[in-house]
């Protein structure tokens, strides 16, 4: 939700804080601010909608902030865009989280004669600031105090007029700070600064940032110096980039060529090592939110086929009513992309409570998952900027796959599964990519799509809507083969595009679910390694067996893809979404 950077540079600040947030607009894009310095007082720009392609600043030496917002406190206005500033104009500050206790802050500040110009909870902060800068506090330490006194979630930096240091601070969203050769960042996310710095420090929760010539750092609650590691960061510039494709969506759509096979390219020792948790473990939970969700859905048909084991797979946000099943020997598997969805964070913490294991499944490294987890099995897939999930969801499936053979013994089986999964992929990709554009062109009026699959082409099903929904705004549903005949199945009138997942195991029922649609009027799209006189549409998918799901998505994500661009929706960033969604 929301993306936050903070810049130490000798010159260009100002730019340098905008293209960092052009990197970070997937996290939102209600609105954006930028403050810099200007002379001693402190500039802020802030616009409603979303960022342009560039923007030239004319001054901003030192130090500047910018922000893009996915609204939760007030709506998306100029007023309550970021960077906010103190009552007397000289503290900026940009926020990620929720002040829980802020209308208490608020009256409190009243008393003191604070004004409050805009509905957000942010704006309590630059004003505590300088209250306590005047009772003779250093900008960190008023900092410091100010934080101390929040209840909730903060990814925080204040810049102050007349200082030359930034304070960072994090406790629940997500803050990374990156130390280039000639400037320092703080932001949410690595790709923000990656042209500028690989090496990284990690913030816990409770710790604080003093960035200037250096970067030291300190305990939120005692104000005690903290030493901290300094990491390297893999990732790539390049990786970062749209490069010679329009949109992230197709690129990162493209990348599941290679993305498949490098998820279980895996360190020496952690799969085995998952998997006989998985194995001693008295109940495991697979949780997750959208669609890594999905990808635990799959999995718990994959571990009952392949491993002969019942998993329980819960949506995170669900989880807390399992608390009382959790016990010591429990295992819970959160699987994320971002590894800073609020929802699977305290799905973890409820697992921490009740002292059982916990094991991720994480793209982003230094994630806050990867911080509450005994194991993190690491998926390997590069940035995903596109805010819709495609290349992280097949790497979610494969490592899944992959932990369900070795669950069962057959580690060479499980290898050579999903290696056969990737070195089709780019089949698929290629043989599916004009048909799908020519079926959204003609498709993209519809109001509404169904989806069915069994079996393990059931989550496939779910995806498949999510995919079409979240990118192109038409409705669409996923469904069990034979459930839409419960009910939905009113809905289908002639010509409503119905997508029927079929694979050689599930083939002969699943077509007599088609044929119903078919008798109501559907147009019937197959996704299957056969034609069939029922498919008005077709694409064909080579049968992988277990490894299915990891195929039989990707046309499909192709089809959302083409419809968003056929109806002009830009498909890296819809309406209403973001990428990680840190708020519960
Ligand atoms: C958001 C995104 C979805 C994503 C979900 C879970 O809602 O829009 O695309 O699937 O979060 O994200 P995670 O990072 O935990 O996989």
């Amino acid at each position: 939700m929301c993306g936050i950077v903070g810049v130490l540079a000798e010159k260009n600040a100002a730019s340098m804080a905008f293209a960092a947030l052009k990197r970070l607009e997937y996290r939102g894009y209600d609105s954006w601010g930028v403050a810099f310095k200007g002379g001693k007082s402190i500039e802020v720009l802030k616009k409603t909608g979303k960022l342009p392609e560039s923007f030239s600043f004319q001054a901003g030496s030192g130090t500047a902030l910018a922000h893009t917002r996915w609204a939760t406190h007030g709506k998306v206005t100029e007023a309550n865009a970021h960077p906010h500033l103190s009552n007397d104009k000289t503290i900026a500050v940009v926020h990620n989280g929720i002040i829980e206790n802020h209308e208490e802050l608020k009256h409190f500040l009243e008393g003191k004669g604070f004004s409050f110009n805009s509905e957000t909870d942010t704006e309590i902060i630059p004003n505590l600031i300088q209250l306590f800068m005047g009772e003779g506090q250093s900008f960190k330490e008023a900092v410091r105090l100010s934080l101390k006194k929040i209840d909730g979630s903060y990814a925080v930096v204040a810049m102050h007029a007349g200082e030359r240091e930034l304070v960072a601070a994090r406790n629940g969203s997500p803050l990374v700070i990156g130390l280039g050769k000639h400037s320092i960042f703080a932001a949410s996310d690595v790709p923000a600064f990656l042209d500028h710095a690989k090496k990284v420090v990690y913030l816990n929760d409770f710790e604080m940032a003093l960035l200037g010539k250096k970067a030291e750092f300190f305990d939120v609650l005692t104000g005690k110096q903290l030493e901290k590691d300094v990491e390297e960061v893999n990732w790539s510039i390049e990786q970062a980039q749209k490069g010679e494709f329009p949109h992230f969506m197709l690129k990162e759509l493209n990348e599941q060529r290679f993305t498949i096979k490098k998820a279980v390219q895996q360190p020496k020792g952690i799969i085995e090592k998952v998997s006989s948790m998985i194995k001693n473990a008295k109940g495991v939970f697979f949780v997750g939110c959208g669609t890594s969700y999905h990808a635990c859905v799959s999995s718990a048909y994959i571990f009952s086929h392949v491993a002969k084991m019942h998993v329980n797979v819960v949506l995170a946000s669900e989880f807390r009513n399992y608390e009382e099943f959790l016990e010591k020997e429990t295992l819970v598997i959160a699987v994320s992309q971002s590894g800073e969805t609020a929802d699977v964070l305290d799905a973890v913490k409820t697992a921490k409570k009740r002292s059982s294991k916990v094991v991720s499944i994480v793209n982003v490294m230094g994630s806050s998952l990867t911080r509450l987890s005994d194991e993190t099995i690491m998926m390997n897939s590069g940035p995903e900027i596109c805010v819709l999930s495609t290349k992280s969801y097949t790497s979610q499936l494969a490592i899944l796959l992959l932990l369900a053979y070795v669950v069962a013994g057959k580690q060479v089986e499980g290898h050579e599964l999903v290696e056969k999964a990737a070195a089709l992929s780019q089949k698929v990709i290629d043989e599916s990519s004009a048909p799908a554009k020519e079926l959204a062109a003609r498709l993209k009026n519809s109001r509404d799509f169904f989806l069915i699959g069994r079996d393990l082409a059931f989550p496939s099903a779910l995806e498949g809507a999510l995919k079409i929904k979240e990118v192109s705004y038409i409705h669409a549903e996923g469904f069990a083969g034979a459930e839409l005949k419960h009910g939905t199945i009113a809905l289908v009138e002639e010509g409503i595009p119905c997508i029927v997942f079929s694979t050689d195991q599930t083939r002969p029922l699943i077509m007599s679910n088609a044929q119903e649609l078919k008798s109501r009027g559907a147009f019937i799209i197959g996704i299957d390694s056969k034609p069939n006189k029922l498919f008005d549409y077709f694409f064909r998918v080579e049968e992988v067996g277990n490894a299915n799901p990891i195929l039989m998505i990707l046309p499909i994500q192709l089809l959302a893809y083409h419809l968003a661009v056929e109806k002009k929706l830009d498909p890296d960033k819809p309406r209403n979404l973001a990428k990680s969604v840190t708020v519960k």
